[in-house]
């Protein structure tokens, strides 16, 4: 039997934080090595044009985010890393899948409501700022997911939502035509929990409380000593389980130094103290893939091949689907 196809997609908005790769990039590197699935993550360049309009800009996260991908482990033998322009059968079936996605649906999806209060609150037009881009976006995301009849797909908890409309199009079209597109379903990575930033708010780059995943040491012990923390004494038991200091290790660090942290908190710890060791486990997690990132940037020609290798082997499926259903339809 075929494996399952497990396909995500990733915006480029700029140098991936510790939260995109908590949420986003481990969780979907995991899923690929373990060879369970046949795999194909995408740059979703075009998702980033709703809110980016510098081309300098766009062309430089597109290979930000390929490098911090490569940089973490994604290996392109295990995984088909291609770039969503690159695969305009994507647009075709987009068209196809708008006509068959009631606008309600798109007035409930969140990144358009989100847009939408903020205009309320701030008593403008509700619709001040708002592309037909960010209104449909759902619509672009299933039409990714569907050009390869995805089953499963690894996303963010935020992402899920987006999900769920996909399989909603898919029913409304399978509904008419009999069953042609597959209903894909959404995997988060356990527990669901979102990484907190150095305020304690979600961790994200529009509230620029992130650390970004290649830092410098220097950088990363700026970053770090500039969470907030009381003035209690050293020798003063402290409450792991209230210290965002002590989440952010347990994400980065082994179960048993974890364990041994624990330890120290409840005999009394230092905030100075507590910060030197995260930093210690967060700079020899990521000293290795730092030196990686760097590489790939300075040779992006190394970038291309592998997103042309991508395109290469991607575009035939695509067009296989989009003739299929052209037929469905009765266009052709
Ligand atoms: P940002 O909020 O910094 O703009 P994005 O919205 O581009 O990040 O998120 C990209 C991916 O990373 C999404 O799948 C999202 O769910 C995940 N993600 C973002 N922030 C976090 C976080 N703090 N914790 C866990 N996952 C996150
Ligand atoms: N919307 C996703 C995000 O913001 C990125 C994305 C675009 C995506 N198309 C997708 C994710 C298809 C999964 C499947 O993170």
């Amino acid at each position: 039997m075929s494996k399952k196809i497990c396909l995500t997609g990733v915006k480029p908005t700029g140098m991936p934080h510790l939260g995109n790769y908590i949420g986003a990039i481990k969780p979907a590197i995991d899923m690929a090595n373990s060879g369970e699935y046949e795999s194909y993550y995408f740059i979703a360049d075009y998702h980033s044009l709703v809110g980016v309009h510098d081309p300098k800009l766009l062309r430089s996260y597109i290979y930000e985010v390929a490098a911090a991908w490569l940089a973490m482990g994604l290996d392109p033998k295990k995984v088909t890393l291609y770039k969503q322009s690159d695969i305009p059968e994507i647009l075709e079936l987009h068209w196809i899948t708008s006509c068959f996605t009631v606008k309600g649906l798109m007035n409930r999806a969140h990144a358009y409501k989100a847009s939408v209060q903020a205009n309320l609150e701030q008593e403008r037009d509700e619709d001040h700022g708002v592309n037909m881009g960010l209104f449909t976006y759902p619509i672009l995301m299933a039409s990714d997911i569907m050009i390869l009849n995805a089953d499963v797909v690894p996303v963010g908890a935020d992402q899920l939502q987006h999900i769920e409309i996909a399989r909603d199009i898919a029913t409304a079209f399978n509904n008419t035509y009999g069953n042609k597109l597959k209903l894909p379903k959404g995997i988060v990575r356990e527990g669901n929990k979102l990484l907190a930033g150095l305020d304690g708010r979600k961790m994200s780059k529009s509230y620029n409380n992130h650390i970004p995943l290649f830092s410098t040491e220097k950088e990363l012990k700026k970053l770090i000593n500039r969470i907030t923390t009381d003035s209690s004494d050293p020798s003063i038991p402290k409450n792991p389980e209230e210290s965002l200091i002590f989440d952010f290790y347990s994400e980065f660090a082994t179960v048993d130094q974890t364990e041994a942290l624990r330890t120290w908190y409840l005999r009394g710890i230092g905030w100075g103290e507590a910060k030197m060791e995260l930093l210690s486990v967060l700079n020899s997690m990521l000293a290795g893939p730092r030196e990686i990132y760097a590489e790939l940037m300075a040779n992006p020609k190394k970038i291309d091949f592998i997103l042309e290798e991508g395109q290469a082997k991607v575009r035939p499926q695509a067009q296989k689907l989009i003739n299929d259903l052209k037929h469905t339809i009765g266009v052709r």
